[in-house]
């Protein structure tokens, strides 16, 4: 009992990171929290312009989901165990204790815990996050779009399984972190890629 709290802290600790300072510092930005959606998340740190920012924010925040999972399983924990170490690391992001617990939106890192959870459902919500996201021109009609896909892949793939309570919830925190969106989505409003900083 008490490794799996272990393993949930040290999970939660990884997730914390917040790869969109992190690389915002790195290529002389400004804070992403100070422009477009204030959303501290590879969407908002394209805004700036920079594509390799972007890039090194959503595969920083994707890589920390993916290895909470994968290291957990490594070290013999059981599926939904890894699970929840995914769950943990997704909370850290949203909930970093690095920006007084107001972390990002989630999708990267939740990604990345598709991926150490089963492939096959990471995939299924990458090509739903494209296929929205290229038709609408809005980031985050994919992400809801993909998170709506999670829990329905998961449990079309792995059936009835203790792991699908964790993509629900993981959906869940996700499109409740997207509240602010879905109201710009519903006023037209929202930023769509490839607009400015202003977007
Ligand atoms: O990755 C978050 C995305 O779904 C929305 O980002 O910056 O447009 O709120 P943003």
């Amino acid at each position: 009992m008490m490794s799996v709290l272990l393993l949930l802290v040290a999970a939660y600790l990884l997730g914390s990171i917040p790869f969109a300072l992190v690389s915002s510092r790195l290529f002389g930005l400004q804070d992403p929290r100070s422009y477009g959606s204030g959303n501290p998340g590879a969407t908002n740190v394209l805004r700036s312009g920079n594509k390799a920012a972007a890039a090194v924010t959503l595969i920083g925040d994707c890589v920390k989901g993916w290895v909470a999972v994968s290291i957990a399983l490594k070290l013999g924990f059981t599926a939904p165990e890894a699970a929840l170490a995914g769950f943990a690391a997704f909370l850290g992001h949203v909930f970093t204790v690095f920006l007084r617990f107001n972390g990002g939106k989630g999708v990267a890192t939740a990604l990345g815990v598709l991926a150490g959870i089963d492939w096959r459902i990471a995939l299924a919500c990458l090509a739903a996050w494209l296929l929205i996201a290229a038709a609408s021109r809005y980031s985050s009609a994919g992400s809801l779009g993909a998170a709506i896909v999670s829990p329905i892949a998961g449990y079309l793939l792995l059936g009835a399984n203790p792991v699908i309570a964790v993509l629900l919830a993981m959906s869940a925190v996700l499109i409740w972190r997207h509240t602010a969106n879905i109201q710009r989505l519903l006023a037209g409003t929202e930023g769509q890629l490839g607009s400015s900083k202003k977007g």
